[in-house]
């Protein structure tokens, strides 16, 4: 069945995604973007693009981004009433996307985490460098608090694909995986392009996002259009986006 080769607007028909949740819409909390007016130019691209919905994920990260459950939801409910305002046709929610730092886990503890969908999944990224700590242990503690872990990006972690076999091992574990659909038009570098390319060929992609940050990482999407591996990725039945609709 195919999917994906519909164009609307000169932009391509994401429709069949349906959802996009790894996004940094939500203005002036973190790297994404800085004003209210930058962050309604995207969504209306989300829209002409032909997403349903978005569900902003800003950085939790301590050092840098120490967003909280009340910053991110308060956000959230400021710019739902600038959606209806501006009679945008767009469902917008939100969550986080949670660094695994050291304080990830009193974050955890004290159940100060924004779980997305029904089946509470929790969005989280590692670190670019290899981690101090063990992977599989936090992952532990993530399921055993009644989340669904979905890894971020897993195509930027070099040192993963180092020994490949450990991405199956993460899979093996329940850990799902999010791919950031513009790594396969090589804005990340070449060694992602391939990483991102070698997870589709071995179906360990559960998610595609857009990881958008500001309006030209919407834009760069359309170059995803006669992309091999994305339309293998959109035809391959695995994307589970829509059961966030
Ligand atoms: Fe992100």
């Amino acid at each position: 069945m195919l999917l994906f080769r519909k164009r609307i607007k000169g932009l391509e028909d994401f429709s069949a995604l349906g959802v996009d949740f790894h996004n940094h819409v939500i203005p002036g909390i973190d790297d994404g973007s800085h004003s209210l007016e930058e962050s309604l130019k995207m969504l209306k691209l989300w829209v002409e693009l032909g997403f349903k919905k978005v569900i902003a994920s800003p950085h939790v990260i301590t050092a840098l981004y120490p967003n909280t459950k009340d910053i991110i939801l308060g956000q959230m409910h400021h710019l739902q009433e600038v959606i209806r305002e501006n009679n945008l046709p767009i469902v917008f929610e939100a969550t986080a996307e949670y660094h695994l730092d050291f304080e990830f886990r009193e974050r955890l503890e004290k159940g100060e985490l924004i779980p997305f969908g029904k089946s509470n999944y929790i969005l989280v990224e590692l670190p670019f460098q290899q981690p101090a700590f063990p992977i599989e242990e936090i992952l532990f503690a993530i399921q055993t608090a009644g989340y669904n872990p979905i890894l971020a990006h897993p195509e930027r972690y070099l040192y993963l694909d180092a020994n490949f076999k450990r991405f199956y091992d993460l899979k093996d574990r329940g850990l799902l995986f999010q791919l950031n659909m513009n790594s396969l038009t090589g804005i990340y570098g070449i060694p992602v392009k391939k990483i991102a390319q070698k997870l589709i060929k071995n179906n360990l992609i559960d998610f595609a996002c857009s990881d958008a940050h500001h309006c030209n990482h919407l834009h760069e999407l359309k170059n995803l259009y006669r992309n091999s591996h994305f339309n293998s990725l959109m035809n391959s039945g695995l994307l589970r986006n829509r059961e966030l609709l």
